[in-house]
């Protein structure tokens, strides 16, 4: 079972976020006799399941927690892992983007711990599929781990490879590619998706940036697109509103890409053109 977005209590096996004080908060799977240790305090899985979504509850110390349905970002936030994640103020972008939705099949690589891999699960729904390649076996261990806990991971195709081998499918919709040399698999990558598909390539730097885009016209990619999206906060209070001291100031650069099948049709030539060179 996915992670439960629809009722309005919580239920045995739910997953839940018990926030406290100080913003501290806390992801956990809801199961009948179990008891969650703070050092605030110990609450009773058995006195938090039945309750509304939103209530107020208190450990044996008499700590004041709110019980809350975790939303898809809290669940990626406090994701446990061993790599750079993907975080929601990318994730949602690339999604919209890239016209993710239910029935798709999307690939990505790499794994890592699984955070874009459990949105693009959430996102294709039960009728979808997620093709995940990652190199490394205790990072694909890790992000199997994450996504069953979501209840997510029937959806997922893990695969351990190397993707300078290639990969299996042929007809993706669409491919998020974050490993640290994007540029030596655009090749691969266009074998994988469908004429029209879409690609989204996530990096920390300007050079790498500066050799996908090389990577993408020498592999007919168009109708290209690079940018940062940047996220700041404001503290919500009405009488003194104002954005928070500190901002997360980066996290990657995204360029996106769609497979396009020119031919060689002169009446073309002029569109194939413009689109490959993007606005400038
Ligand atoms: C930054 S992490 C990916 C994080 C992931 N997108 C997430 O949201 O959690 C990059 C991953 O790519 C994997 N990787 C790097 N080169 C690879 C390759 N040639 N084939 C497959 N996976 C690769 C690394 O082992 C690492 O786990």
């Amino acid at each position: 079972m996915p992670f439960n977005a629809y009722s309005s209590t919580a239920r045995d096996g739910d997953l839940a976020q018990l926030v406290g004080l100080r913003h501290k908060h806390f992801i956990l799977t809801l199961e009948t006799g179990a008891k969650f240790e703070t050092h605030r305090g110990i609450l009773q899985h058995n006195d938090l399941i039945g309750k509304e979504w939103g209530t107020q509850v208190f450990s044996h110390l008499g700590s004041p927690f709110f019980l809350l349905q975790p939303s898809l970002a809290d669940l990626l936030i406090n994701l446990p892992r061993t790599t750079q994640i993907m975080y929601p103020k990318d994730i949602g972008y690339i999604l919209v983007t890239m016209g993710v939705g239910p029935g798709q099949t999307v690939m990505e690589a790499g794994s890592g711990s699984g955070s874009m891999t459990t949105a693009l699960a959430h996102t294709v729904g039960n009728e979808g599929r997620v093709v995940s390649y990652e190199i490394k076996p205790d990072t694909q261990n890790l992000a199997r781990k994450n996504l069953n806990r979501f209840g997510l991971a029937s959806r997922v195709n893990f695969k351990l490879r190397d993707i300078a081998e290639g990969f299996d499918e042929t007809d993706a919709d669409s491919f998020f590619l974050d490993v640290p040399n994007p540029y030596d698999y655009i090749r691969q990558v266009r074998a994988a998706l469908k004429p029209g598909g879409f690609l989204c390539c996530l990096m920390p730097t300007f050079n790498q940036v500066e050799k996908v885009l090389q990577a993408l016209r020498q592999n007919n990619f168009a109708f290209i697109e690079v940018c940062e999206i940047l996220l700041r906060y404001f503290k919500p209070e009405p009488s003194r509103l104002r954005p928070t001291d500190r901002m997360v100031a980066h996290t990657g650069f995204l360029a996106f890409a769609r497979k396009i099948e020119p031919n060689e049709d002169p009446r073309g030539k002029e569109l194939i053109k413009e689109i490959s060179e993007g606005d400038s």
